[in-house]
């Protein structure tokens, strides 16, 4: 197996000058900002990510000015770009760069990954992204057009690797991993591949199957789903909230929630509410979980705040909004 031709990557690289989307970090590639892409980006669409990132930085335009502030204000600013761990760990990393000398993120891959929430992906993004050192960095992006590319239904990742190693083009690390990746989310689509536009078309070994969305195979889903029960107490000060605890969600504020099927009556209970109401369904997908929980109210004259108020995470924003809260 062997990475990308010369006249590949070429073309690849003519496409990408032409056909990028006109990302903010990619003019000025800014380290902080591109880390910051980085994070806010992960498992998220680039429109949806983007004004998450505007967002961001307008808040925290320099690693210091996170460094500074309470963890609870990079978590209230994070709200909506789901997993509150990147956020926490976003913010730790600000304060041990901070408390560096000089406080400046390492440009190398490997010092990169001893920092809180970089693996190998991030840290070699932001290495050849902000810094041009030549690492090839694999996404699921990378992986799909190598799949492709080989017509290879399950390629291990290290082949995946091997080839990303192979292929990069090493005078313009940054753009060509950019390059790949935009040609993934935006060519080389999961369901609907644009064949035509490829510039890579004419060695892609899946399009002669004439069944390119064949590669790579889907891989089994293995999250666990969990049908359980969220409980909304409305009070005249507010709604009932309490800091969650755990990796997850914790340090974040929420209302109460059990994990267990046949459980709202002990959660009623527990809590201290007797009448109750279904007011509909809110399905949450974290990563080897599938909550579906139905959404009940009651009603309590005592206790209670505003959501508004403190952090919550984007699952109960959407357990709120069901039972008919609005953020002002
Ligand atoms: N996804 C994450 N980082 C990206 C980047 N720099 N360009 C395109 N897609 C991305």
């Amino acid at each position: 197996m062997s990475g990308l031709s010369e006249s590949v990557q070429g073309r690849i690289l003519e496409w990408y000058d032409v056909e990028a989307r006109d990302l903010p970090w990619r003019s000025d590639p800014d380290p902080w900002a591109v880390l910051v892409s980085e994070f806010v980006l992960q498992q998220t669409q680039m429109k949806v990510g983007l004004a998450h990132w505007y967002r961001m930085m307008e808040r925290f335009p320099t690693i210091e000015s996170m460094a500074a502030a309470p963890v609870e204000d990079v978590l209230e600013a994070w709200q909506g770009c789901g997993y509150y761990a990147r956020a926490r760990n976003l913010h730790a990393l600000s304060v041990e760069i901070v408390s560096r000398k000089p406080p400046s993120l390492p440009s190398n891959p490997r010092d990169l990954q001893n920092l809180p929430g970089i693996g190998p992906y991030t840290s070699a993004a932001v290495s050849s992204i902000a810094f041009g050192y030549p690492v090839a960095a694999v996404d699921g992006n990378i992986r799909r057009i190598h799949a492709r590319i080989s017509a290879e239904e399950r390629p291990k990742d290290r082949d995946t690797q091997t080839w990303a190693d192979e292929s990069l083009y090493r005078n313009r690390p940054g753009d060509w991993n950019q390059a790949l990746m935009e040609l993934g989310a935006t060519v080389c689509t999961p369901r609907r591949p644009l064949c035509g536009r490829c510039p890579a078309e004419d060695v892609c070994l899946a399009v002669k199957t004439d069944e390119p969305t064949k590669f790579p195979a889907s891989r089994k889903r293995n999250s666990k789903r969990i049908e359980g029960h969220a409980l909304v107490i409305r009070t005249p000060f507010g709604i009932h909230l309490t800091k969650r605890k755990g990796s997850r969600l914790g340090g974040l504020w929420g209302v109460p929630i059990t994990e267990d099927p046949k459980g709202i009556d002990v959660l009623c209970d527990n809590h201290h509410v007797e009448k109750h109401r279904s007011v509909g369904r809110v399905r949450h997908a974290f990563s080897h979980r599938d909550w579906n929980l139905e959404v009940w109210v009651a009603e309590r004259n005592d206790g209670g705040l505003d959501p508004a108020s403190v952090p919550i995470s984007k699952l109960d924003e959407r357990i709120l909004e069901t039972a008919g809260w609005i953020r002002a």
